[in-house]
């Protein structure tokens, strides 16, 4: 039988858990669907921090510039002033609801990271502050009682009607067949999609099924090509690509090659500190320049106390793997990361598709535009994740919740399509390509190449999950054809320059037609 509920959100990551605290403050029914446990998220594992105006020397006008300097360009001015004046209050509010950033001496600490002009990096018990904003905000959505969440259910489609998102189809943990749940509105809060990529900083829940499924229900996507990659994962053959703080460089961290040498002079002024597309390209260079197939961090210069208190998540995990972070060089290497781009949405988490709604990760609002500044994404699911669900509410709130059994409405994939026994192998051919060729470092035939093999893959009868998951890597090396310019987290080879004149463009894709270019991100919501 299928659920009816006022608002649906789909993920409990900083995102979904701040909008669903924002539609429950209305008094509405709230079903959060989530793909695993409640806490496992990009979130759970932020580390460095969250950048955010509170410092004495800081000031929004120093955030702003800093943000649109790393965005290459393309950042949504309005978006990006939004996010560093707003964000103080909602750190502020997560602070009252128990969030216990460091301190010292009663007074916050902040750190430093790439391309910040300040340190305004508030972190939490060292390097778990993404662990520590998830509890606290799961602790607050749970004193809500018209909050339901919904762990292990895996959502792959949405159901539209008349053009208007009114639902989803979810895989029902309990009676384990496909189930529908019907609202007045669905927030989309699913994260990124770094596991499109064979090496990755992202937890196995990070698909970026949410822009699959929006991009099937006919929403506007934006700036796909940019994609973020990591400097410095932790690259040992038994080991996941485990994230090394880029705040490890932050507070003093140097990269040498395979013969010792700190090799960043010759890549940027700002050495350790440039721009993340810099030092991971840097990274790729050297590796290749050297022959080897790793660098790596050296952090011996600091005390072993001060490395196990201010990274003692780090710590452990690398003494797991046999490594002293006081003592031993760490070998690392670049891992995808972030996504700068996603389903388009005004500054109020409105989709181009009637009732449905996106923040987050998932979102491009063009706060990031093609690079995003550290440590701006937790910031960024507050302000943009509080924002859509005040606006769901608002534009909703007449609308009435369609008839579950209504013959007119329609999921694009109604039927739901069981996985076949050839997904992972089919994601992990997507995955090694994705990390070949459309990588960090691209060109016209490495792409062509990609495409060819994804609409080969596509010929298959595959799942939805595996549907979504090959369709999203087109939708990526598609775009980074079309971008004949670097910029940012896109870099062609073969187009090395930034090209202003040219390409100073957002790129949109929509289902079933050609490629756009638009000169800004916000638009006018029919809603
Ligand atoms: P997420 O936190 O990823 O949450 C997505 C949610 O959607 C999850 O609950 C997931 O289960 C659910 N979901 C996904 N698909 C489905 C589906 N099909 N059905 C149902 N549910 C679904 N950013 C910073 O600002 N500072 C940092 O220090 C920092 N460190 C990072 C460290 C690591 C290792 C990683 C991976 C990222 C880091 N980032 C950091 C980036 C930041 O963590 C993310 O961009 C941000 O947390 C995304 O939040 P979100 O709510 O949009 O998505
Ligand atoms: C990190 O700690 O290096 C990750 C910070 C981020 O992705 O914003």
């Amino acid at each position: 039988m299928a659920l009816e509920t006022d608002f649906i959100v789909i993920g409990s990551g900083v995102a979904g858990l701040r909008a669903s605290i924002e539609l429950a403050k209305s008094g509405a029914r709230v079903t959060v669907l989530t793909k695993d446990k409640a806490s496992e998220s990009n979130t759970e594992y932020a580390q460095g921090g969250v950048a955010v105006v509170l410092s004495d020397d800081d000031n929004a006008e120093l955030h702003e510039e800093d943000t649109l300097f790393a965005g290459a360009g393309l950042c949504d001015e309005k978006a990006v002033e939004t996010l560093v004046t707003e964000g103080t209050k909602y750190i502020q509010e997560l602070i009252e609801w128990g969030t216990e950033f460091d301190r010292e001496g009663g007074n916050l600490v902040f750190t430093q990271e790439a391309a910040h002009s300040r340190r305004r990096i508030l972190h939490a018990h060292g390097d778990s502050t993404g662990k520590e904003i998830t509890r606290a905000l799961i602790a607050r959505a749970r004193q809500e009682k018209t909050i339901l969440l919904m762990p292990f259910a895996n959502t792959e489609s949405l159901i539209v009607e008349n053009e208007r998102c009114v639902g989803v189809q979810f895989l029902d943990p309990i009676l384990k067949a496909p189930r529908e749940v019907f609202a007045k509105a669905v927030i989309l809060c699913t994260g990124g999609a770094g596991q499109l990529f064979l090496h990755t900083t992202n937890p196995t829940v990070a698909t970026g099924d949410g822009m699959a499924m929006a991009y099937f229900a006919c929403a506007e996507m934006a700036d796909m090509e940019f994609v973020q990659f990591h400097p410095t994962a932790l690259n040992l053959e038994k080991a996941p690509r485990f994230l090394l703080s880029e705040a490890m460089r932050g507070e003093g961290g140097i990269l040498r090659n395979t013969y010792g040498e700190r090799f960043m002079s010759r890549y940027d002024e700002k050495l350790e500190l440039a721009p993340r597309d810099v030092v991971s390209r840097s990274i790729v260079t050297e590796i290749r320049r050297t022959g080897t197939r790793t660098v790596f961090l050296d952090m011996t210069a600091m005390s072993e106390d001060f490395l196990r208190n201010r990274f003692p998540k780090i710590y452990e995990t690398c003494k797991y793997f046999g490594l002293n972070i006081a003592k031993d060089l760490l070998p690392v290497s670049p891992a995808s990361h972030y996504i700068m781009g996603g389903v388009r949405t005004d500054l109020h988490g409105r989709t181009t598709v009637s009732g449905l709604y996106a923040a987050g990760e998932v979102a491009c609002t063009g706060v990031h535009g093609a690079n995003r500044l550290a440590s701006n994404s937790l910031l960024e699911g507050l302000v943009f994740g509080a924002r859509a669900g005040e606006a769901a509410v608002l534009d909703n709130s007449r609308f009435l919740i369609p008839n579950s059994k209504s013959e007119n409405t329609q999921s694009k994939s109604r039927i739901w399509n069981q996985e076949s026994g050839i997904a992972t192998a089919v994601k992990k051919r997507v995955k090694r390509v994705m990390w070949e060729r459309v990588g960090i470092l691209r060109d016209k035939d490495s792409l062509k190449r990609a495409l060819r093999e994804f609409e080969q893959i596509s010929q298959a009868n595959l799942g939805t999950s595996s549907r979504n998951f090959v369709t999203l890597a087109k939708l990526i090396a598609t775009v980074a054809l079309w971008r004949e310019e670097s910029r940012g987290g896109h870099f062609r080879t073969d187009f090395p320059e930034r090209n202003d004149e040219k390409w100073r463009a957002h790129s949109i894709q929509k289902f079933n037609t050609e490629i756009s270019a638009s000169d800004k991100i916000n638009f006018e919501s029919k809603t």
